[in-house]
């Protein structure tokens, strides 16, 4: 046994001192890779040391690996170093040459940027939680019940057909009572919120919804919604103007007037279209621009007072509660802050597009 494993620390020692003597002889990067082939390869010499283990007795081979395993660590290590230091010495060759100019910019990178929606929502979050509201987050895929018979909209209301909806196939025999459906908008969280939050709350929720609509500039079959919802005791319509005009001041970082329409959705009475002075043109002597369509109003969001009935379906006592909901159309609003004139691009992954922002 003495005698094999002598001879097998003899070729590992000379293993090692061609390989060692080849590293260090190798003036070029390249040579240096020839030479790590040749000794770590499977056929090379370090690779016929290991083989002959398996023709060894059982005794011996544990001496035979370890005396492997020190000779691999060796040649690695003297690998590693003359790969530094061959390194070191083409930067400093570069440096050493006419062209050599150190003040160069640097190759630059490309790093990636923030989508338009993430900033718009990241600042909505920013503004929102600062007046005290909580951000939720509901299921995208959502029962029938919570995006619409809870909401106020049974299974006959004709509002359902304002909301081209995906439904979701299932062959499981509950599906006729709990149908799946990829939600319409972001109003469900409002019911998931009145069963789970405490009393009084704020909360805002961002998020996105989905109609089996024809796609056009304005029209995607994905977009962006901003639900807000507060309740409390006491809570009137007067509250809600004063929040959407801390937001609108926030946000355009201006005093803007905010008007109602009375508007029917189903979920709230009263119900409203909110509307903002066009923050684009409100400064101008000549009122009206593009973007309002001369009429210096825009649109901003549909509102309302919670309906009783969808503050019982919550378990909320409507004669003690009131609350205030709104549904900001974040789409349009990321379009209207940064003049994009096609809803498409949103989501359309165009690097052209997505690197301005
Ligand atoms: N969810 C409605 C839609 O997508 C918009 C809406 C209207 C939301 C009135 C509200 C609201 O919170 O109060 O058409």
């Amino acid at each position: 046994m003495a005698e094999v494993d002598g001879q097998v620390s003899e070729q590992a020692g000379a293993i090692r001192v061609r390989a060692l003597a080849a590293i260090e002889g190798a003036e070029a990067m390249e040579d240096l890779q020839r030479v790590e082939r040749e000794f770590t390869a499977k056929n090379g010499p370090v690779g016929a040391l290991l083989a002959s283990i398996k023709t060894a007795p059982p005794l011996e081979r544990r001496g035979i690996g370890q005396a492997v395993n020190e000779l691999k660590g060796a040649i690695t290590c003297a690998l590693e170093q003359r790969r530094e230091a061959l390194a070191a010495d083409r930067l400093a060759a570069e440096r050493r040459a006419d062209d050599f100019d150190p003040t160069l910019p640097a190759a630059s990178l490309d790093v990636g940027s923030l989508h338009p929606l993430t900033h718009v929502v990241r600042r909505l979050e920013e503004i929102f939680t600062q007046m005290g509201y909580a951000v939720l987050d509901g299921p995208e895929v959502e029962l029938e019940f919570y995006n619409f018979d809870s909401l106020n909209i049974p299974g006959d209301h004709p509002a359902r057909e304002h909301f081209d909806t995906f439904w979701c196939r299932s062959e499981a025999p509950e599906a006729a009572s709990a149908r799946l459906l990829m939600r319409t908008h972001t109003s469900p969280v409002q019911m998931r919120a009145l069963e789970r939050m405490e009393l009084p709350f704020r909360a805002i929720v961002p998020g996105r919804c989905f109609r089996n609509e024809t796609t056009d500039a304005s029209h995607e079959h994905t977009f962006h919604q901003m639900e807000g919802l507060v309740v409390g005791e006491g809570i009137t319509v007067g509250h809600m103007m004063g929040a959407m005009k801390t937001f609108l001041r926030e946000l355009f970082q201006k005093d803007l007037e905010v008007r109602l329409r009375p508007g029917y959705f189903p979920f709230v009475e009263p119900g409203f279209e909110l509307d903002v002075r066009c923050p684009f043109c409100a400064d101008r002597k000549t009122r009206g621009c593009s973007v309002c369509k001369r009429s210096t109003w825009i649109e901003l969001c549909p509102s309302g007072m919670v309906h009783p009935v969808v503050l019982r379906h919550g378990g909320v006592d409507p004669e003690r509660y009131t609350g205030f909901a709104f549904g900001l159309g974040l789409s349009r609003l990321v379009m209207l802050r940064f003049g994009i004139d096609d809803i498409r691009h949103l989501l359309g992954c165009d690097l052209r597009f997505l690197s301005q922002f």
